[in-house]
């Protein structure tokens, strides 16, 4: 549980009182309490009240709105606001300020804008989360701690090369070393002194203005990505620590942004004590997608319950088309969060800003400043289900049998590389094979190379282009055993410093999977190819469209499934699967069409008894949570029509109604079902 003060689903989000005269935050409290606000987040953005000047600290206007809260029984999300600096501290102190990837030094001015190595930042960034915990630290009000906002960008000033050649004596001990993983005998790159080694931007390494993965030195781009990722999370940890001097027992995170590629989330998650991220889809995002990104988050610790920390009640502002959310979607998509693991549901914001570029993003109290709004209404009735749930769901767990792989380190290194093709994108594949387990209502976990794959049935690990030492002797392991693994093409190609491994793609999986990758083909966007599995293995038989890649490989033990219809290839294998030990190791050696992707995994699912949760229209996602034995089966239709669904045998208790179900039912467009059921 994130609080035992707080013991149901939390229902608030981002507050901004210091925006408003008091007068208003009596209102605010009348209007929270409408809505079964429990949770406000503040103060995010107040570094300059809450430090005016750099030797004089103003706590007196915090104290007052979190007394004020406590007395309406608000608890409060205290965030350390050090997601931008002060105005004057930018003034005085430079190097607070960024230097971009254009090697721009940058002036005061929007958000998340200090580097991430300056010793000001770091020295009054841990001051202050240091400050607000002592202060605050016995507040009835306080039930997590919000470090910093979103944390993220790069930056490549003076101080942070000189970090950066610290960071690489650290990781590699010697320049030698440094030389030999980055292969600096190419291009003439050899290192001498350590001052030589600058910052790989597009002053140095890179060679696009507009595509930022352009880079002579993948190796080198590669660990300053590595590098930056850790950087952000020294500030992060800096904060933390200062915090838990004071308050040991309550939770601190920070709030993530879905699969956001500069930062590494797999290696933050074990500094976080609850995952917290904001999610904004549009009107027009894949269902799949979004609950990707649920699902991701969830995996970051290992299965652990999830904070919803932004949403928006309606529409945001910085979308190309800012739609509004239709009637009912707020409240499904919220639950659809709670669906894939998360303990609360929070909006980005609680009252509507009247400046600056956020004044036309949703908020629960608009402009208008009263409840008689269809947003309004609609987050007080979902305040109010969600204090009917009480703590009937937090806590519960998913339990998946599948598991996708999802490295940061390989979608880094693969987008760096020169070839084989600017196509090649490593969300997309990874999105294809979840999007084939969860239009089958087929549970996932998404976890890291450094997970254990024990548990799970079937492990799928797309696009895995990077691999570290001694991941292909844990696949060995969990295929021997008996798993089921299943690699798609280009991967296991370079080891962690993009060097390529020898002998052979797919470097160290050759072994397991059965394979060897001769020849890589990149096609034209225009062109295709097919798999073709003969009608002696019925269950994947047919001609399946391919594009983007196509690996041309010989199988050694492996048993040829399909093989390429065309091109000088045709007729070589395609798609093989190689017995090893107890189980199977699948290797897709192209990028099939969405509907074979589909079609392959619920076979392999099959074959391991995995069904799915329910069998539902198109558009009606499944998810179940458990706890205590006791099943919650979220049933969510994403369609605006109503479908009809099969429970098959066994009632189950609605709830959300109260109603007792069982056989076919219908859900409303945009409405759900959460059925409990006893084991
Ligand atoms: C992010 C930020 C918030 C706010 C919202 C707007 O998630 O964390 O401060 O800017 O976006 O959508
Ligand atoms: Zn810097």
């Amino acid at each position: 549980m994130i609080n035992p003060k707080l013991p149901k689903i939390w229902y608030g989000g981002d507050y901004n009182p210091d925006q408003w005269p008091k007068e208003t935050w009596q209102e605010d409290m009348r209007l929270f309490k409408l809505a079964h606000i429990d949770v406000a987040t503040l103060p995010v953005f107040s570094w300059s009240l809450l430090q005016p000047e750099e030797e004089r600290y103003e706590f007196g206007w915090l104290d007052e709105i979190l007394d004020l809260m406590a007395k309406n029984g608000i608890y409060a999300c205290l965030a350390t606001s050090t997601a931008a600096h002060p105005a004057w501290m930018a003034r005085r102190y430079p190097d607070v300020l960024r230097v971009d990837f254009y090697g721009r030094k940058r002036r005061f001015g929007v958000r998340h804008n200090s580097c991430p190595n300056s010793p000001t930042y770091r020295h009054y960034a841990r001051l202050l989360a240091s400050k607000l915990a002592e202060r605050y630290k016995d507040h009835p009000t306080l039930v997590a701690w919000h470090v910093s906002n979103e944390y993220g960008g790069e930056c490549y000033c003076d101080n942070c090369a000189r970090a950066f050649r610290v960071w690489l004596q650290k990781r590699y001990g010697s320049l030698e070393e440094v030389n030999e993983r980055w292969n600096t005998r190419f291009w003439n790159h050899t290192f001498y002194d350590w001052e030589e080694i600058v910052p790989p931007n597009i002053l140095s390494e890179h060679t696009s203005e507009i595509d930022r993965t352009r880079t002579a030195f993948p190796s080198i781009s590669l660990d300053y990505q590595r590098f930056m990722s850790d950087s952000l999370l020294e500030c992060y940890k800096l904060e933390y620590e200062a915090i838990k001097e004071h308050t040991p027992d309550i939770m601190v995170t920070t709030n993530f942004m879905r699969a956001y590629k500069p930062l590494n989330y797999f290696a933050w998650a074990p500094y976080l004590d609850v995952v917290s991220w904001d999610s904004y889809p549009s009107n027009r995002s894949d269902m799949s997608n979004v609950a990707f990104w649920h699902d991701l988050m969830r995996g970051l610790k290992e299965g652990q319950p999830f904070m919803l920390m932004e949403q928006t009640p309606s529409q945001v502002n910085w979308q190309e088309y800012n739609a509004l959310k239709r009637p009912g979607v707020m409240r499904l998509w919220s639950y659809q969060a709670v669906a894939h693991g998360a303990d609360t549901v929070m909006f980005f914001q609680l009252r509507q800003s009247r400046g600056a570029c956020e004044k036309f993003h949703g908020a629960v109290i608009s402009h208008a400043g009263h409840e008689n709004t269809r947003v309004f209404r609609e987050c007080a009735q979902l305040g109010k289900e969600l204090v009917e749930l009480g703590d009937a769901i937090i806590d519960s767990r998913i339990e998946s049998r599948v598991a996708i792989l999802f490295d940061w380190e390989s979608w880094w290194a693969l987008e760096f590389s020169s070839g084989p093709t600017i196509d090649l994108k490593y969300l997309p594949q990874v999105e294809k094979y979840y999007r084939a387990c969860w239009s089958q209502n087929i549970p996932v976990d998404i976890i890291s190379p450094a997970m254990p794959m024990e548990k799970y049935d079937i492990v799928i690990a797309p696009a895995a282009y990077l691999l570290q030492p001694g991941y292909a002797r844990r696949v060995e392991e969990f295929v021997a055993r008996g798993g089921t693994f299943l690699l798609t093409f280009f991967s296991g190609i370079v080891d962690e410093n993009d060097r390529v491994v020898l002998g052979g793609y797919p470097g160290e999986l050759r072994k397991v999977m059965g394979v060897w990758v001769e020849e890589t083909d990149p096609l034209f966007p225009d062109m295709r190819n097919a798999i073709v599995v003969p009608d002696s293995f019925p269950e994947l038989s047919g001609r399946h469209e391919v594009g983007l890649i196509c690996d041309i490989m010989h199988a050694e033990t492996a048993e040829v499934v399909g093989t390429y219809e065309s091109d000088f290839y045709s007729g070589r294998p395609a798609l093989t699967r190689n017995r090893f030990g107890e189980g199977w190791a699948w290797y897709v050696a192209s990028d099939p069409e969405q509907s074979f992707v589909n079609r392959l995994i619920g076979y392999l699912c099959a074959e391991k008894g995995i069904r799915p949760l329910l069998e539902t229209p198109k558009g009606v996602e499944v998810t179940q949570r458990r706890k205590n034995g006791c099943t919650f089966t979220f049933i969510l239709n994403h369609n605006a029509e109503p479908e009809e669904i099969d429970l098959g045998g066994g009632t189950y208790h609605d709830l959300l109604t109260g109603r007792t179900l069982s056989g076919k039912v219908t859900i409303a467009g945009r409405d759900l079902l959460i059925l409990r059921r006893k084991d």
